[in-house]
């Protein structure tokens, strides 16, 4: 089924080799596909999910998208990007960080003229409410996207990645890459079911216990199916989760991160995010530390994005 879809997105996005960190760690063979560069307002995952969201949002003659995440948040970064580019306003509803946090995506929230409402992690579902009511009572026309892009709609566009994945002729053993509010997920082990390929999709948990995730996951996936007319099931079983990553909890940086980000920057020029793909890196040198892949596999890193976070005054530091 063809969804409506909103061009937004630089793709395919490219798949790189990755041959000195390969070498360096003397497991697998590594590859990272490049959704980093997915292009709009400094790039990310979130892109492919805003083409399948805006296309909805459209559809319904809506003129605001308001969204929600952490202070650092790239999904609210790039659903600002978008909003500008399809010529909406936007309303981010951000969750204050302790201390403040300044630059890294904030800076570019503001350049893409988003407006601000911050609140308290407790009170977050009351304001967005407060924010959705009164921009409607306003007339703005608004449109909630859900957190992190991860509605039925936004985790096909994994699904249409996934079909990217098929299309650029590869089929990797393993896919790593974080997982949060499961969007990505969903739509890649859906689109992996879909072309019935064995890939075995791992998804690093960046804040939540594996079980929870799994279940998540699998729910978003079930009703994407749906979405798609695709008639599959996933079970949260099916789901892989690797939930033994979360250190301090979310965004809390720690030599798990640190040592990763710096070693993919010297072994290949690459840059990875403090809270996302630092973390699921270094779950990546972990797990291959530990033999989880054998030596003549294929594993896919899939860069879901965030670069910028690491130009925020909340990570900047940790990082040196
Ligand atoms: C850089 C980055 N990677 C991964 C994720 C997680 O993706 P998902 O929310 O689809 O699980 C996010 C979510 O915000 C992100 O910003």
């Amino acid at each position: 089924m063809n969804l409506p879809r909103v061009k937004l997105a630089a793709l395919p996005t490219p798949i790189e080799a990755l041959p000195a960190l390969s070498a360096y760690l003397g497991g697998p063979q590594l590859l990272v596909k490049r959704d980093d560069l997915t292009g709009l307002g400094g790039g990310g995952n979130k892109v492919r999910k805003l083409e399948l969201l805006i296309a909805e949002a459209q559809a319904n003659g809506v003129k605001q998208l308001i969204t929600t995440g952490a202070a650092q948040s790239n999904h609210c970064r790039q659903t600002a990007a978008a909003a500008a580019r399809v010529g909406y306003s936007c309303h981010l509803v951000l969750v204050r960080y302790p201390g403040g946090s300044q630059g890294g995506n904030l800076l570019l929230d503001d350049l893409f003229g988003a407006e601000i409402t911050w609140c308290e992690q407790e009170e977050r579902d009351t304001v967005l409410k407060q924010v959705f009511d009164s921009e409607w009572q306003a007339g703005k026309r608004p449109y909630l996207i859900p957190y992190g892009g991860s509605s039925p709609t936004g985790a096909a566009a994994y699904v249409l990645a996934f079909d990217e994945l098929i299309s650029q002729g590869l089929s990797p053993d393993a896919i790593v890459f974080p997982s949060s509010s499961g969007g990505t997920q969903a739509g890649l082990v859906l689109g992996a079911r879909k072309h019935g390929n064995r890939v075995r999709i791992i998804g690093i948990s960046v804040d939540e216990p594996g079980e929870s995730l799994q279940e998540k996951v699998a729910n978003l996936a079930n009703d994407a199916s749906e979405r798609l007319l695709l008639g599959e099931e996933i079970k949260p079983g099916e789901v892989q989760v690797e939930d033994g990553y979360l250190g301090g909890g979310y965004g809390v940086v720690s030599n798990l991160e640190r040592d990763a980000i710096r070693l993919f920057a010297r072994q290949e020029g690459l840059l990875l995010d403090p809270v996302y793909t630092g973390r699921a890196a270094g779950a990546l040198i972990d797990m291959i530390r530990k033999g989880v892949f054998k030596a003549g596999e294929q594993v896919l890193f899939w860069h879901t994005g965030g670069i910028p976070a690491i130009f925020a005054s909340q990570y900047a530091d940790s990082l040196i």
